[in-house]
């Protein structure tokens, strides 16, 4: 099995998508997984078009992308029709190669301003939105949706189809309610049903962890595209991985060096774009999810969430390889004794804290 699909006549090959996420996929860490092989299409942040329009700094770094990263989609959210068509325009002024409308954020800051999932619950809005924006840009226009606003008003087909028809090129769905959050699984039933009623290319989010499940939902659900998010946390050979097997190939394994090398690459990547007390947090919290299943895990990230400089950090990353390559047990050097647990990495809520609506 090998596919690949356009949106438009830009080429996502392999059909896998780096699935946006806030406080996560910045231009270090959509390089560094970008880098790895096997992601077809990379997405920006959720990037507020209130800051953007302002000339929020933040929002500003938040639209940069590497050119090794194309495809790169910049995914934008707000509510206000206006702002929304001049953020879409800046996306293209910057070079975006398509610009995606969050329909999906559950951050009340979010919501309370009509932008994110609230626009499943105001298709009016949507459809003014999308209008919009489609009348400025010439890059095709995507959306990103959730299965619905509450439990009981699952609308992700009308919401895909109504995008359809205001001339939205791709459409992602996560198929949890906003109600839901991230508890329970996603449905991806509704995957099914948006393909079978839309023309343009569709994609599925949500709990894909392994070669096998992503596999499985593309057969499931005749999706054109898988995206993933945490996973790729947890595992960024992951893409690699899932396109090796569809390729035939022998799936690629990352070896203890591989893993050393990344942390350290990512590192670096995160220091040469940020100061060193966000790039520590950031390095904390790819820590977190990586470590999960490694051989004495639970203490390497104990040791590193208690390190508080650079060297500290690198001090602990060969430690811990140091003495997991050399077969002895690793009793995490440097760490407090209390283990810390890899916390759920579960929203945009915390990200979209700093946001300013
Ligand atoms: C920390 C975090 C931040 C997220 N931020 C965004 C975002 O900015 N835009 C968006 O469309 N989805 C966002 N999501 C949703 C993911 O893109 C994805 O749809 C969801 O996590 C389910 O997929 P997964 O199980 O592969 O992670 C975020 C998810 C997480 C966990």
């Amino acid at each position: 099995m090998s596919r690949s699909f356009k949106i438009r006549d830009i080429e996502i090959n392999p059909p896998l998508i780096l699935s946006p996420m806030a406080g996560v996929t910045d231009v270090s860490f959509r390089r560094l997984i970008k880098g790895l092989g096997g992601v077809g299409l990379t997405v920006s942040e959720f990037i507020s078009v209130e800051g953007l329009t302002r000339s929020n700094p933040k929002s500003k770094r938040q639209m940069r992308f590497y050119p090794d990263e194309r495809p790169f989609a910049a995914q934008i959210f707000g509510g206000r029709p206006e702002r929304m068509r001049m953020a879409a325009e800046m996306a293209e002024e910057v070079g975006a190669d398509m610009l995606d409308v969050n329909c999906g954020c559950p951050a009340p800051k979010v919501v309370k301003h009509g932008g994110g999932s609230g626009l499943l619950k105001d298709h009016p809005r949507l459809e003014t939105i999308l209008r919009e924006i489609k009348k400025t840009i010439t890059i095709p226009l995507t959306v990103k949706i959730r299965a619905g606003f509450f439990d009981h008003t699952i609308n992700a087909v009308e919401t895909a189809k109504l995008a359809e028809d205001c001339g939205a090129e791709h459409i992602a769905l996560h198929g949890r309610t906003k109600e839901q959050g991230y508890r329970g699984l996603a449905n991806w039933d509704l995957v099914r049903q948006i393909k079978e009623v839309v023309k343009v290319p569709v994609s599925g989010s949500g709990d894909v962890t392994t070669i096998e499940g992503a596999l499985a939902r593309f057969a499931e659900t005749g999706c054109d595209g898988v995206l993933i998010g945490r996973g790729a946390m947890a595992n960024p050979w992951i893409f690699r991985q899932i396109e090796d097997t569809m390729q035939g190939r022998e799936v690629f394994q990352p070896t203890l060096e591989d893993k050393r090398q990344l942390l350290l690459e990512y590192f670096d990547l995160l220091r040469a774009d940020m100061p060193e007390a966000p790039a520590i947090n950031r390095m904390k919290q790819l820590a977190g999810q990586f470590t999960r299943g490694l051989q004495g895990g639970a203490l390497f990230r104990t040791a590193v969430y208690h390190s508080h400089s650079v060297d500290e950090i690198l001090g602990r990353i060969s430690e811990y390889f140091e003495a997991i390559e050399a077969g002895r047990p690793y009793f995490g050097e440097g760490a407090a004794t209390e283990i810390v647990e890899a916390p759920e990495l579960d929203s945009c809520e915390a990200a979209s804290v700093a946001v300013q609506t």
